[in-house]
């Protein structure tokens, strides 16, 4: 980790939209040229049209440009209904994202305060993962 981002992810988390379960979350990407894209959770009233905020970050990161394979760095801060922060890992359609958009080969922080940080390479939280070669 080249750096702590908590300040900002935990400013981030008041921009979550999520009425529904309470539970806010925010997520920053970092690329390999130091560029840096955040993202919330925004939750819909049709539920499954909810974006989470790992997806959020990563599809704001292309739509400004960022290349297939860039990404390097996910950190992640969630505050659950009862406004405690809480270290959340990415789910699974989220890490199935972070594979293919960085080459396999990022690093997942997941924070609950400035100093517990929990950090996965995505091969550890999605092993065998499928990147589309094969298409
Ligand atoms: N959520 C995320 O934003 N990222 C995750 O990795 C886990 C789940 C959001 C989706 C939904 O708005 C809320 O958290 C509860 O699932």
């Amino acid at each position: 980790m080249h750096k702590n981002y908590f300040t900002e992810l935990k400013k981030l988390l008041d921009n979550a939209q999520a009425p529904y379960s309470g539970f806010n979350v925010a997520a920053l990407v970092i690329t390999g040229n130091g560029n840096i894209y955040k993202g919330v959770n925004v939750e819909s009233a049709a539920y499954p049209t909810t974006i989470c905020a790992e997806r959020n970050a990563i599809q704001t990161a292309v739509t400004e440009g960022m290349k297939k394979g860039e990404v390097k760095e996910v950190h992640i801060l969630a505050r659950n209904a009862a406004k405690t922060l809480i270290k959340a890992q990415p789910c699974g359609g989220c890490r199935q994202v972070i594979a293919e958009q960085s080459g396999n080969d990022a690093v997942v922080y997941s924070y609950a305060s400035a100093t517990e940080i929990e950090q996965h390479s995505i091969t550890e939280l999605l092993p065998f993962a499928f990147l589309g070669a094969e298409l």
